[in-house]
């Protein structure tokens, strides 16, 4: 049962948690960078919302997440550089937010100095510029805004809710974030549409106009094959980042045209782009220095290569025949055809759902007071029980583990009319393997040998 109950727009009931864990997610998206100890649950993506809108999170309480990452450019910012909370500005553009979780690459940030999503996401609290609790020239500390937090009524109900005790730390916040970013996904482009119906890239999708298909065939691919070779390192169907690439050639610093920029290797998925109306969400690229997405492709159409210059240049993008001479630049020569259709294919990759769906909206109302409803008694018996039953990764490929009170258990794996799919004995820390299942959704019962226990969960098996 999916409890999706919105009393008003921003009203967070503790009692009724929305749906953030199960949603559809299509069975051709395979990467994932959910660690196994950060599943995403209902309560912890819920946490991670309000931490991510709350301008208590900065120094001078007029900065969250959501001023550079706002949900009607998909979570960026149409400025170049972003405000912090004394009025400067970033020093790359600020980047969008969906589908951060479908990826091969696990470090983030446009030069991947953040190892994980985790470790990324309160460094922008403990920016000077940003955030503002950096410790730096007199400006508070992170201690000073665990306990700002304590003193906020929600905070430690809501962190009891999610971990089992009220203690508010660092790496708490860091695990509720990345489960709101990791529930923000973007899945009902055209693109979907498509790719549904064929389950192939390479078949033209029937969805598509023939300008649309040539262009994900330019996309997919590599020069040689008379194609752009977009797909080598921003890969359908998640469209994320290739682990260790180079730079694209771009290596511009905002507001200072003397310097060069060589270390940014990664962007985010290249989902949406445009927005529903076709319009950039924001400029391209960690400098902002292209504003469409025709300037995107005639930067890649000729990218010029000096070791000199930049060393980090990709070796896809270098150019170059074996035996005739050092490579001195990407030239892909697109026609003024190709190039249009490789725009149209771009923006097929946009859907609706994002900037719209109240799950991923400000909590907060216009004095910055968080509408909320907190546990009844009845939710507080129930967040026991979770504590003590977990069953992880959801969804799960190969297996299902364990962590259960200790004792034997008799676990029964139900389809979703009921009937009984898979039984097996398990203890506490033990694993069940899921490989041989139907995808689909599965209830799993575990009861102790002695009868004293019992617990169910539901299970998405891949
Ligand atoms: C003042 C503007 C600003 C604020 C506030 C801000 N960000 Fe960002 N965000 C940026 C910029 C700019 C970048 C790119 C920075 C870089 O790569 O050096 C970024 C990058 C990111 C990334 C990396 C995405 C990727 O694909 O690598 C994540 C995740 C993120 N921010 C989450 C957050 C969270 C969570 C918060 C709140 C705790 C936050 N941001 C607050 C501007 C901001
Ligand atoms: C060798 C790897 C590589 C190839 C090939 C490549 N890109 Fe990129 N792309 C990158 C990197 C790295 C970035 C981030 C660059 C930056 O901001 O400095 C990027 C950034 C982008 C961005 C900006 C994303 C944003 O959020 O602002 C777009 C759009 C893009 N690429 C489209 C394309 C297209 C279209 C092609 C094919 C014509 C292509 N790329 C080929 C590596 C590649």
């Amino acid at each position: 049962m999916v409890s999706v109950l919105l009393l008003a727009a921003g009203t967070i009931d503790l009692n009724n948690l929305i749906n953030y864990s199960n949603r559809d997610i299509p069975m051709y998206v395979l990467k994932d960078n959910t660690p196994p100890f950060n599943d995403l649950t209902d309560a912890g993506a819920t946490l991670g919302r309000v931490l991510f809108y709350d301008k208590k999170l900065s120094a001078n309480n007029t900065i969250s997440c959501a001023s550079c990452h706002q949900q009607e450019y998909a979570f960026s910012d149409p400025s170049i550089a972003s405000v912090g909370l004394n009025g400067g500005f970033t020093g790359r553009h600020a980047m969008r937010l969906a589908n951060s979780r479908f990826s091969d690459e696990m470090a983030f940030f446009w030069d991947e100095r953040a190892a994980s999503l985790e470790e990324q996401t309160t460094q922008p609290i403990r920016d000077h510029v940003e955030m503002g609790f950096s410790a730096i020239n007199g400006a508070p500390g992170f201690d000073s805004l665990i306990r700002k937090m304590g003193a906020i009524t929600y905070y430690p109900q809501m962190f009891e809710l999610v971990f089992g005790t009220p203690e508010i730390s660092e790496e708490r916040m860091q695990q509720a974030l990345a489960q709101f970013i990791r529930s923000i996904t973007s899945f009902d482009s055209r693109f979907d549409s498509g790719f549904a119906a064929v389950n192939n890239l390479g078949q033209p999708f029937p969805n598509f106009t023939q300008q649309e298909n040539m262009g994900k065939m330019l996309y997919l691919q590599t020069g040689a094959q008379g194609g752009a070779g977009c797909q080598g390192c921003h890969r359908a169907p998640e469209f994320d980042i290739a682990p260790n690439s180079g730079n694209n050639g771009v290596i511009g610093v905002i507001g200072d045209p003397a310097t060069l920029d060589l270390t940014n290797v990664r962007a985010p998925s290249l989902r949406d782009l445009v927005n529903p109306a076709g319009i950039p969400n924001g400029p391209f690229m960690h400098d902002g220095s292209l504003a469409t997405l025709m300037d995107v492709i005639n930067h890649y159409d000729s990218i010029a290569f000096d070791p000199n210059v930049n060393n980090n240049l990709d070796p896809r993008l270098r150019g170059g025949t074996p035996g005739q001479g050092p490579p001195t630049g990407q030239n892909l020569q697109l026609t003024q055809d190709e190039k249009d259709a490789l725009v149209a294919f771009l923006m097929t990759l946009t859907g609706s759902d994002l900037y719209s769906n109240e799950i991923w909206s400000d909590p907060f109302d216009a004095n910055g007071e968080l509408n909320y409803i907190p546990l009844n008694t009845t939710s507080v018996n129930e967040m026991v029980e979770n504590q003590r039953f977990k069953a992880f990764p959801n969804p799960a490929i190969d297996q299902v583990n364990f962590s259960l009170p200790s004792g034997e258990y008799q676990l029964h794996v139900l389809g979703m009319n009921g009937q009984l799919v898979a039984q097996s004995a398990i203890r506490n820390g033990g694993s069940f393997m899921v490989s041989n299942l139907q995808p689909g959704m599965y209830i799993f019962h575990a009861r102790s040998t002695t009868g004293e226990e019992s617990f169910s969960k539901k299970i998405i098996v891949r």
